[in-house]
């Protein structure tokens, strides 16, 4: 492979996937790496240059996370960023104070001499700041290329043009031409080209599935989600009839779905998709269950199940294909990272130790917009593209308390309802996720001149980029009356809507 690209390594920042997602949107293929990884395993993807990241550790702090050994024979340029920059301080021996007050918030830098980091920059910038301790000064062989009123060192470069230091963070969208910043690093001073695009990555996706799987068989479970039929086309590609393509039906899809996914699936793929319908199998495993995680459980167990029985009757199969992408991954390999337990719930139960079958993850390097991206240049519709994220347990997260067939159904017209709205309304791209919950709670009503006494049903929709945080959606409130009026005129079973105002932290979007 050709030398490209950016190497990043993570010391935990809440920003560094967007320092790759920046560059990769520059068109340039960048990756996060613990401060751990071994040399060989940076240089596979034969980067140009180093980003280190920002932190929340000080570099004074006993424990604090260090350069990766091999640092000192890197022989490519170098962006530290905050914590970064305060590294390569540290490990040149200029002082690195840790000041009582931080600066935290927007700051104006003043910037010095014509940098390549700040080329067509204006003198003077508005920038992120979110820091503790600081660089107190350039050390020998480097320039100070930019300083706030606050913070005498807010950027500097070394003078052979191959290290450079901000104290700031170009990757956010508060810093004013951040993008600038790192395309000067990118193209400028690494010499990157933005080779990085759609048509590329599946060249090289169905390359790589050819090789591992070689004259193996692959099997590849597709929900309808974007991820699995992205992956299960990318598998087509590469290895054709000798994909076996499975749907579940586990009676927990939304109305409608099921037709929907073997229809567009049977468009996309060289060989049938095998449907199995378990539905039965699923409300029977989960009848008189109503804690969220024995949910769960049972679900994962039962969903391998049914693929192991699969893969024997149609089977040799000797891989599983997934659509991990790469947020996920990076969670669970994260070392210093906050957020390394929040989503270990979502693998629905997670894949048993004895697992029979080798993985293929063709997404796993990837983030959700290149998939979509991926998706778009594979021929899918856009309408499959956009679809919202389900959860692999489907709505039996949703059916809060034991699920059963009668609960499903209200469930199934009342999300219909919603979203066929959202749809009509033209706010379904506006938000990121949206779906009803039904609550294992009764309250009285009145229809006509009778007393009823049903289910209530909850609208939730969220506006988010990852998933990982997300906000309530403000939306019409004409809109929520039509839609409530509509569910309880004609949804035999609720009789009350309510709207989930919650943010996610504290809460989170399903309801379990
Ligand atoms: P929470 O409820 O944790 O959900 O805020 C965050 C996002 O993850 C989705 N989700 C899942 N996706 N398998 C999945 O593939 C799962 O088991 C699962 N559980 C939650 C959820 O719908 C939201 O988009």
């Amino acid at each position: 492979m050709a030398q490209n690209g950016i190497a990043i390594i993570d010391y935990g920042s809440q920003y560094t996937q967007l320092i790759a997602r920046r560059i990769r949107s520059m068109r340039v293929y960048s990756e996060i790496h613990a401060p751990a990884i071994p040399l060989a395993r940076v240089m596979e993807a034969s980067p140009k240059g180093l980003i280190l990241s920002g932190g929340p550790s000080s570099v004074l702090g006993k424990d604090a996370p260090k350069l990766p050994e091999w640092f000192d024979g890197w022989e490519y340029p170098v962006l530290g960023i905050c914590y970064g920059m305060q590294l390569l301080a540290q490990h040149a021996g200029a002082p690195v104070e840790s000041s009582p007050v931080g600066e935290y918030g927007h700051t104006i830098i003043k910037l010095h001499g014509d940098s390549e980091l700040f080329r067509g920059l204006p003198r003077e910038l508005r920038v992120w700041m979110s820091h503790g301790d600081k660089v107190l000064d350039a050390w020998p062989g480097t320039d100070v290329i930019a300083s706030s009123d606050d913070c005498a060192v807010a950027a500097l470069a070394d003078r052979c043009g191959s290290m450079y230091g901000v104290q700031f963070h170009p990757e956010v969208i508060h810093t004013n031409r951040g993008d600038e910043i790192l395309r000067n690093f990118l193209f400028g001073i690494c010499r990157c080209r933005p080779s990085w695009e759609a048509g590329s990555i599946i060249e090289e996706k169905t390359e790589e599935i050819r090789r591992t799987v070689g004259s193996g068989r692959v099997i590849c479970g597709v929900s309808g989600g974007v991820d699995s039929t992205v992956t299960a086309c990318l598998v087509d590609r590469a290895v054709g009839d000798r994909l076996v393509c499975v749907f579940v039906d586990n009676g927990l899809l939304r109305e409608g779905e099921a037709a929907y996914v073997v229809d567009l699936l049977n468009r996309q793929l060289s060989s049938p998709l095998v449907f199995v319908d378990t539905s039965t199998r699923f409300l029977e495993c989960l009848r008189g269950v109503a804690d969220p995680e024995e949910k769960r459980k049972r679900i994962g167990s039962l969903f391998i199940d049914v693929f192991e029985e699969v893969s024997r009757e149609r089977g040799p199969v000797d891989f599983l294909a997934q659509g991990t992408l790469y947020p996920d991954r990076i969670e669970s390999a994260s070392t210093v990272g906050p957020s390394a337990t929040i989503k270990s719930h979502h693998n629905v139960g997670g894949l048993p130790d004895d697992l029979s079958f080798r993985l293929v993850e063709p997404l796993s390097l990837l983030f959700k917009d290149e998939v979509r991206e991926i998706g778009a240049a594979l021929g899918l519709p856009r309408e499959q593209l956009m679809r919202h994220p389900f959860p692999g347990p489907g709505l039996a997260v949703r059916v809060v308390g034991e699920v059963t067939a009668e609960k499903l159904a209200i469930l199934r017209q009342a999300d219909r309802i919603f979203i066929d709205g959202l749809k009509r309304w033209r706010l379904y791209d506006e938000v990121w996720q949206a779906g009803a919950i039904l609550l294992p709670v009764r309250s009285v009503g009145v229809m006509g001149d009778a007393r009823t006494y049903e289910y209530v049903a909850v609208l939730r929709a969220v506006t988010s980029t990852d998933g990982m945080t997300a906000d309530w959606a403000k939306l019409d409130t004409g809109f929520l009356q039509e839609i409530s009026n509509r569910i309880i005129n004609s949804v035999n079973g609720v009789n009350r809507v309510v709207y989930d105002i919650s943010s996610k932290p504290p809460s989170t979007i399903e309801w379990e």
